[in-house]
């Protein structure tokens, strides 16, 4: 093998990189590949060899010192291993064979705190460092998926025609993803979906926030389904008609998509729909509970997306939920007389709750960029989610016109398209969640979301009383509406011995 052979190299070959190492292949530039096991890297040959239009790019190494050797200098390498200890081992075996001024680009669902750690580290070793987030799934990793690059920025500059010949494209006037490469085939012009998002963690971070909006994005659908499910005594298979329909309009998303073919996807083990054998306990890899955790230390009001996490939990407790549904009891269900009407408020509380929860996202991202010390740009954000990624939607063009028309708009609510939205869609929004609460039907994603509008439209909320029980039990003090901000005041309340103050 030729030395300096390769513009690239990539380390973990689970399905992820695989993908996108042929991915790469598949733009015309060779990458050398290695894997900790070596019957993958042969797999993987083999695969190259005998069924990939563009695996003559592609080169197997069983040894690491052979695999830097073959990659051009300054040496770009992508790990896509496990998140976690995976990566620091990972790093520690490559460093003895590489140079000063190559890079690493940690492909993985790193949390942002260990790539901020590593990106230090790594830099004050004379290496440059990127953590990517990646999204798309396999199909996503193979034929485009959604790119969120933070890091050193001379790195980037070097890595940057790879990620964008390899990222999701979509339609420069529309945002609509250009679909239809194959292998050996890739889409071409188009916008990529991906930009340089930050230094250090900002591209681990904004993936993390992705990965929490699609945690609530799947909650809300999953709500709708059950409430047309139970109040309509629709079918899956009807309700993934439904869906179908939906995502001939302001819906149109990846999510919406899958759910109409997985609702209408009969059981092959026998009759039925798929999804009704499929057990109710939903499981969670991190990234959920992660943003859900960081808008809690940040003080962001992410309520929707903790919500959904939460969701996922309770759904865990399967077998304590069969045996509390024999003990605890909720009303009688009503089914609902007028199908259109339901339909039409659910589809309304799914747009309007999902605004919302793209709003908290956002305003996490906000709150993110000032303890972090990031100037992140969400008009990119949001066109580079636009394509590849899971929570790509046509409403993602929605919210980069929004920021593009205001760069500096305070929340996503606020913006003339999507206030209109919420004013129009709320009075069937909290029709939908007033049903399923009378139906003792659980909606927290829709509930929650209706909550978050609410507080946030209103002037004042009962938090006059929270700060005067702060005061009385703890002297934390308050302010007063009648003086200016910033000036505390604290009274010794009356108390059993100490009588009423009298005025
Ligand atoms: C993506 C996905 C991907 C994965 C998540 C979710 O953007 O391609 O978000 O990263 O599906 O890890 O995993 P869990 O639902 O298991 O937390």
């Amino acid at each position: 093998m030729n030395s300096d052979s390769a513009d690239i190299g990539l380390i973990g070959l689970a399905v992820m990189g695989q993908n996108l190492a042929l991915n790469i292949a598949d733009h015309g530039y060779s990458i050398a590949v290695y894997n900790r096991s070596s019957e993958k890297t042969a797999e993987f040959m083999t695969r190259c060899r005998q069924k990939e239009p563009s695996g003559e790019r592609v080169l197997g190494f069983t040894d690491l010192k052979e695999f830097t050797q073959a990659i051009r200098r300054p040496r770009k390498i992508i790990l896509l291993v496990k998140a976690g200890a995976p990566t620091d081992r990972t790093i520690e075996s490559l460093l003895p064979h590489l140079d000063p001024g190559d890079i690493i680009v940690d492909g993985g669902n790193a949390h942002w705190l260990d790539t901020i750690r590593r990106d230090k580290e790594l830099t004050a070793k004379g290496f440059r460092f990127i953590g990517s987030g990646v999204s798309g799934g396999e199909t996503g990793a193979r034929f485009g998926p959604s790119l969120m690059p933070g890091g050193s920025p001379s790195a980037w500059a070097e890595l940057e025609p790879i990620w964008r010949a390899i990222a999701a494209k979509v339609d420069p006037q529309s945002g609509v993803p250009l679909e239809g490469a194959a292998p050996g085939k890739p889409v071409e012009g188009g916008v990529p979906c991906t930009a340089y998002i930050g230094p250090n963690g900002a591209g681990h971070y904004v993936k993390m926030v992705h990965n929490g909006i699609e945690y609530i994005d799947m909650q809300l659908i999953c709500e709708a389904y059950w409430l047309m499910k139970h109040l309509l005594g629709l079918d899956a298979g009807a309700i993934g008609e439904i869906f179908r329909e939906w995502n001939g309009g302001e819906l149109s998303s990846y999510l919406i998509e899958i759910t109409g073919d997985i609702l209408g996807q009969k059981d092959p083990a026998g009759p039925g729909f798929l999804v009704d054998q499929v057990l109710d306990a939903a499981g969670q890899k991190g990234t959920g509970m992660w943003t859900a955790a960081s808008a809690l230390e940040l003080g962001a009001p992410a309520n929707s997306i903790a919500e959904a996490v939460f969701a996922r939990a309770l759904s865990a407790l399967k077998e304590e939920r069969v045996e509390a549904s024999r003990l605890l009891k909720g009303p009688d269900l009503q089914p609902a007389s007028n199908s259109a009407e339901i339909i039409d408020a659910v589809r309304r509380a799914l747009y309007c709750s999902k605004i919302c929860a793209y709003a908290q996202g956002f305003q996490l991202l906000s709150e993110a960029q000032k303890a972090y010390e990031w100037t992140l740009d969400f008009g990119t954000i949001a066109q580079l989610w636009r394509g590849g990624c899971i929570i790509r939607a046509r409403f993602l063009q929605k919210i980069t016109d929004a920021y593009t028309r205001n760069p500096g708009l305070k929340n996503l609510m606020l913006d003339p398209y999507f206030k209109d939205v919420l004013h129009e869609g709320q009075s069937r929004w909290r029709q939908t969640v007033t049903i399923a609460i009378q139906n003792g039907m659980p909606v927290p994603a829709f509930s929650s979301a209706l909550a978050y509008f609410d507080g946030y439209r209103s002037a004042r909320l009962p938090a006059n009383l929270l700060q005067a029980q702060r005061d009385y039990f703890g002297a934390h003090t308050y302010e007063r509406t009648d003086q200016p901000r910033g000036k505390f005041f604290h009274l010794d309340w009356p108390t059993p011995d100490r009588p009423q103050i009298e005025v």
